[in-house]
């Protein structure tokens, strides 16, 4: 797992790997930042740690080449980037593609990029969410593996909004990781189905919320 901060998606993965909910287990937390809090969580779990400073390295692809090195040293089957603020080489999304995962507060592919949440209520959506998807070269970009979606309210700054979405990031961010370890994933075009199948067609969330006449399927008018 790579991360920078602070690190509450490691701690939902860490503990759903710890309570078996994912079949797996996490090889090694990798941070680009020495003072990361999600060190000491993945320390006081036991888990094997490493700080890799960007910093110390003059280009991207050096440090990309660092990370690399590392991360195979492990024989991980799966990186999960979880609040990893760096943007990798197209070399590294190539060395991984397929196994390299990440977690984005906005339903992609709208607002990418940085502070997407106040982003999200200046557009003025009902609704923003999270996203769970396979990287690619692209900036927050890639076929989707999960969503949720969470309304924004009347009065919402940018930290509420990011804590509700939050929330919504450790259950799916989990989800993902164990679809993943359990060999459910596939992909067809650009869509990732779980089991080869497609999901329940009729779910619809809508905001503001519809009054009594609208909530139920329009009386079809009698026929000639
Ligand atoms: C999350 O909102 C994630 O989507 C974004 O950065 C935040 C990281 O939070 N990329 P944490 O470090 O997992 O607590």
């Amino acid at each position: 797992m790579l991360i920078s901060g602070s690190g509450s998606n490691l701690q939902a993965l860490m503990d759903r790997v710890e309570d078996g909910t994912i079949p797996g287990r996490i090889v090694r937390v990798i941070s680009n930042k020495a003072d990361a809090y999600g060190l000491t969580r993945a320390q006081e779990a036991g888990i094997d740690t490493l700080v890799i400073d960007h910093k110390a390295y003059d280009s991207r692809e050096a440090f990309d080449a660092a990370l690399i090195a590392a991360i195979d040293a492990d024989e991980a089957d799966l990186v999960c980037l979880a609040g990893f603020m760096r943007v990798l080489t197209g070399g590294f999304v190539r060395h991984y593609v397929g196994r390299l995962i990440n977690v984005h507060p906005s339903l992609l592919p709208a607002f990418p990029g940085l502070k997407v949440q106040q982003k999200a209520i200046d557009a003025g959506v009902r609704f923003s969410g999270c996203t769970v998807h396979f990287v690619e070269e692209e900036v927050d970009a890639g076929p989707i593996i999960a969503q949720a979606v969470v309304p924004i309210l009347p009065d919402d700054d940018a930290s509420a909004l990011a804590g509700r979405i939050l929330k919504q990031e450790h259950r799916i961010y989990p989800l993902a990781v164990k679809l993943f370890a359990e060999g459910r994933l596939s992909t067809r075009n650009r869509t990732v189905l779980v089991d080869g199948q497609p999901w329940e067609p009729e779910t619809a969330l809508v905001n503001p919320p519809l009054p009594a006449p609208l909530t139920s399927a329009p009386r079809r008018r009698a026929g000639p």
